[in-house]
């Protein structure tokens, strides 16, 4: 492991993988088709920075984030006091910037990556989840400008450097691909790719690092379960 500050995914056996955690200030991509665990994945990360005493910024897009809250706290977490500290803060962003994305989409993207990162740097938040990235910056997932705005949004956020974020990316059912664009994975620093998988009679949910600029990464996919009270727990190898 070298001399870079790192900080930790919370999922038990799993930073190992990654040379001991994401770097600290550097842009991630969590990705995997529906139900695969992105959004718990999210809030797991969330949780481990509270105990380390790091504030966190959750923006939720397809799924309100009382709904969120709800689902975290029947996996046996709680987040209430967090919340009402403020060290845990979420943004729904259909209630944020309404319907002028729509109208506008360049000055509105421009304006919802400005707004993320000034949030960001007031606020001193360490730990920033954007879930999904794509429909938060863009309406029209075809649009050709995602590339400049993404690749904007990442350099500004890691040349700030104190703020480490996962964006996480939908995508296809039993798809092996990282995001619908094609463009997220070549931009970020690095890569967890979580799926499904049967190697005999039972479906299993799996996890794995793809890609992790700075760091000796070990590719093996490993089996992991959902459990009230841990949320991502990790298996043996696939
Ligand atoms: N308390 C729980 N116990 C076991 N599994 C759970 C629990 N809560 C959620 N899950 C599992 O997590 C899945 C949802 O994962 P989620 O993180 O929302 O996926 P994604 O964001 O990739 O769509 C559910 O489909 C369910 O199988
Ligand atoms: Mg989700």
């Amino acid at each position: 492991m070298g001399s870079m500050e790192r900080l930790s995914l919370g999922i038990e056996g799993f930073d190992k993988c990654s040379d001991g955690g994401l770097i600290k200030g550097r842009t991630y991509l969590v990705c995997g088709e529906p139900g695969s665990g992105k959004t718990t994945l999210g809030m797991q990360y969330m949780l481990n920075g509270l105990k380390h005493g790091e504030k966190g910024l959750y923006i939720a897009i397809d799924e309100k984030p009382e709904q969120i809250i709800e689902n975290v706290t029947e996996l046996g977490w709680d987040v209430a006091h967090a919340l009402q500290s403020g060290s845990l803060e979420f943004i729904d962003m259909t209630h944020y910037f309404g319907n002028h994305r729509l109208m506008n989409e360049t000055s509105s993207t421009e304006r919802i990556v400005d707004n993320i990162i000034r949030f960001v740097e007031e606020k001193a938040i360490k730990r920033l989840v954007i879930d999904p990235i794509i429909p938060a910056i863009f309406s029209d997932p075809n649009n050709p400008n995602i590339a400049y705005f993404l690749r904007r949004m990442v350099h500004r956020l890691e040349s700030f450097g104190k703020c480490t974020a996962l964006f996480t990316s939908p995508t296809p059912v039993g798809s092996p691909m990282y995001s619908r664009s094609g463009i997220e994975e070549a931009i970020v620093s690095g890569i967890i790719k979580l799926g499904f998988a049967q190697p005999r009679e039972r479906v299993v949910r799996t996890i794995a690092f793809k890609k992790m600029r700075g760091s000796d990464i070990d590719l093996t996919t490993y089996n992991f379960e959902i459990r009230t009270g841990t949320g991502i727990l990790l298996r043996q190898p696939l």
